[in-house]
This record gives C-alpha cells, sequence and structure tokens, in this order.
C-alpha cells in the first residue's frame, strides 16, 4: 500500500475501536456542553444545512471570535476555516513563494512546514529541545535565523509538544525581530486557552501577526472541523483570495462552535480543572518510574511529554504495546526527526479514568517496551 493509503487505514482502524482512550492528539473527549449538544441538534433538525454558510462564517461568529481573542473590533477580522489546519494552509499558499524562506522551530507542528515548503519557500527550523534554554525559542536565535528573505515567522504558542508558552517580553522581540525583516508572525494559538498568562502576537504586532484559531482543543470539535485565521481587516482582505472554503465552512459545526464561545467561561473552568487533574496524575505516575521524566511541568497545552530517552526506550515501542491495550499516545518522531527518539506525549482533555488507566499500565508497559525494536509503522 502507499504511504497515504497505509496511513488512511491507520486512522480508519483507530476510529472504529470504540473502546480506544484516545491520548495521543491533543483533542478533547469530555463530555460536551448541554448548548453545544443543543446548538447542534436546531441545526441539525431545521436542515439549515442545505445552504452554504458565508464564504468567510458566520458575522456572529467572526465577531464572538475577535471579542473572545480579546481584539478590537475595526481593525481586525476572522476568517472562518475548515479547522485551524485549513488557515495555516491558506496563509503559507498566500505567503510564501520560491525564493522566500519559513522560519519555525524544532520541535514544533509539522504540517505547516509541508505546505510553506510546497509554496516554494526554503523551511528553517531552530532547535529548541534544550533543558538550558527551557526548551524555549529564544530572541538570539530568532534574529539569527531570519534574513530579508524571511516571510514567516511560525511560533506556536503554547508549543506543541513541549507545552510552553511565551512571555510578553519574548512576544515583543520576537515581533521586533519579524518587523526588522518585514516577515509576517504566524501565531498558531491553538492551545491558547490551556495557558496561564498567554500573550498574542497581534497585541504587539497587530500590521503583521496572523493569529491562528481553532476550536478543536478547546471546545472538543476536531471532528467537525472548525477555526479561524484572525489578522488586519487588509491581510485578511488579501488572504481571504487564498482560502478553499470559497463555498463557506460547515454550517453545523459553526452553530456549535458559537454556542461554545457563549458558555465558554463555565465551561473551560471546569476542563481546566479536569486536564490539570490530569497531567497530575501523569507526573505522579512518572515519578514513580524511575528513568522517566517531564521536561516541562506543569504544561501550558493540555499535553504533557513524558521523556524515556534515559531508560533506552523507542517512544515507537511504547507506543505499541499501549495500543495493544487501546491506549493511543503519541510518538515523538510525528513532531521531530531530530529529538523524536526521546519522549512520548500523553493528552490530558480526557475523562480522568483514561489518564488513570495509562498510569496503571505505564511500569509494565514499559518493562515490555524495554528491548522491542520491531515495531508497526506509525503516523
Ligand atoms: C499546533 C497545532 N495547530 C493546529 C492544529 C490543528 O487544529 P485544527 O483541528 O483546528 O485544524 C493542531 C492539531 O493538533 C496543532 O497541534
Amino acid at each position: 500500500m502507499s504511504s497515504f493509503e497505509t496511513r488512511n487505514a491507520h486512522f480508519d482502524r483507530l476510529f472504529s475501536n470504540q473502546q480506544l482512550y484516545w491520548l495521543g492528539q491533543n483533542t478533547n473527549h469530555l463530555p460536551m456542553h448541554s448548548a453545544v449538544r443543543q446548538a447542534l441538534l436546531e441545526s441539525i433538525e431545521s436542515e439549515e444545512f442545505h445552504a452554504y454558510a458565508p464564504p468567510g462564517g458566520f458575522e456572529t461568529l467572526r465577531a464572538a471570535i475577535i471579542d473572545d481573542l480579546g481584539l478590537p473590533r475595526d481593525t481586525m477580522r476572522a476568517l472562518v476555516t475548515d479547522g485551524a489546519v485549513a488557515a495555516l494552509a491558506t496563509v503559507c499558499r498566500a505567503l510564501c513563494e520560491p525564493g522566500s524562506n519559513f522560519v519555525t522551530t524544532d520541535p514544533g507542528w509539522k504540517w505547516p512546514m509541508q505546505f510553506a515548503r510546497q509554496a516554494g519557500a526554503e523551511v528553517r527550523e531552530i532547535p529548541i529541545y534544550d533543558a538550558a534554554a527551557g526548551y524555549r525559542l529564544t530572541p538570539a536565535q530568532l534574529a539569527e535565523a531570519v534574513d530579508a528573505r524571511t516571510r514567516i515567522v511560525y511560533i506556536v504558542d503554547p508549543n506543541n509538544p513541549l507545552g510552553i508558552r511565551y512571555t510578553r517580553e519574548e512576544m515583543r522581540e520576537f515581533c521586533e525581530i519579524a518587523r526588522r525583516v518585514g516577515a509576517y508572525v504566524l501565531h498558531d494559538c491553538t492551545y491558547r486557552d490551556f495557558a496561564e498568562d498567554h500573550v498574542l502576537a497581534a497585541s504587539v504586532y497587530s500590521e503583521r501577526a496572523v493569529t491562528i484559531y481553532s476550536f478543536s482543543k478547546w471546545l472538543g470539535l476536531a471532528g467537525l472541523r472548525v477555526g479561524a485565521m484572525v489578522a488586519h481587516r487588509d491581510l485578511v482582505e488579501r488572504l481571504a483570495a487564498y482560502a478553499t472554503a470559497t463555498l463557506g465552512c460547515s454550517v453545523v459545526a459553526q452553530r456549535a462552535a458559537q454556542a461554545g464561545l457563549r458558555v465558554k467561561a463555565e465551561w473551560m473552568k471546569e476542563v481546566q480543572q479536569i486536564q490539570r487533574r490530569n497531567q497530575a496524575a501523569v507526573k505522579n505516575a512518572v515519578d514513580r518510574c524511575p528513568g522517566l521524566s517531564l521536561p516541562v511541568y506543569p504544561s501550558h497545552g493540555n499535553f504533557l511529554i513524558v521523556e524515556c530517552a534515559a531508560l533506552g526506550i523507542k517512544p515507537e515501542a511504547l507506543a505499541a504495546v499501549l495500543a495493544e491495550r487501546n491506549i493511543m499516545i503519541r510518538q515523538g518522531a510525528y513532531h521531530t526527526p531530530q529529538f523524536g527518539s526521546r519522549f512520548i506525549k500523553v493528552s490530558t482533555t480526557v475523562p480522568t479514568g483514561w489518564i488513570d488507566a495509562f498510569c496503571h499500565v505505564l511500569p509494565e508497559a514499559l518493562e515490555k517496551a524495554q528491548g522491542l525494536n520491531d515495531v508497526p509503522e506509525l503516523f
């Protein structure tokens, strides 16, 4: 089978496994808020989805996204997309070209690098898996990597998979460096709602920062596919020409997103309580396994990376052993070929029972994974 077919069959198998504990994709599996359920049911029952939604999203939703980010409605605009990933693809297609370069961190999120390369840009990855630097990008590293041909500085913040987030001072410096070379800051804030004191690049670089917004993680709508990009209205005018959802995004998904934003404060309070409790449970389990460690704790995302390199265990082997117990976690190589052999990643916006099951089987899984070299392909 081709690698695309193999990958598809792999995820299809995971999806059809009703017993699976999804601890690998930072998705949110907590039971949805009743207001979101109601909005979904009303949308389906009224059959409003026979019509296309407006190309940039329902106006109410667009305004609610701007408000949620705390940005000014007069100058900033949201463009609703099929998830954050479609927003990232659109921005890369619109701004990258042969001769330009795209600067990001390693680890980070891999798909935008693919979009940038496809648009002809050279991709420059700055290594940040470094305990001495606190697992974060430094302004000096960024200044060294950019030049007059840098079109996009892509910052995943909070960083997936590391779980760090940047301070106002760091963000100000990153934006100043981008401004000096005329680059855009593509600020992927997919996980911002799990972070403490998150700072938007748009608040210090309103003219050239593009904020990437997702409903998959905080609200749990991953399979419904809805997200957005937010930027200055002049820039959105330009980016909109490259959007692929010229006939609008899912009507039903947008209704769920609108309902979610209306109850967000109440919903997130509960989600955060559960996911922080889950982070603490993973920490406890890791502390009881000599050789395992948590490079970043607590995490500003809804996930933690667990280092297993000191035990000589391959992340893929651990993933394969846990998969036999219906637990899906992510091997580090999904995020970074360079540092991927050191860690696995575990998502925490899941029912407490799922995390407890992971913690319970961890010691035995480590033993079984030791020396296991022949593992199936993972994606
Ligand atoms: C950093 C980052 N950006 C974007 C996405 C995709 O989000 P969405 O489901 O809204 O397309 C993910 C999903 O894992 C992610 O980790």
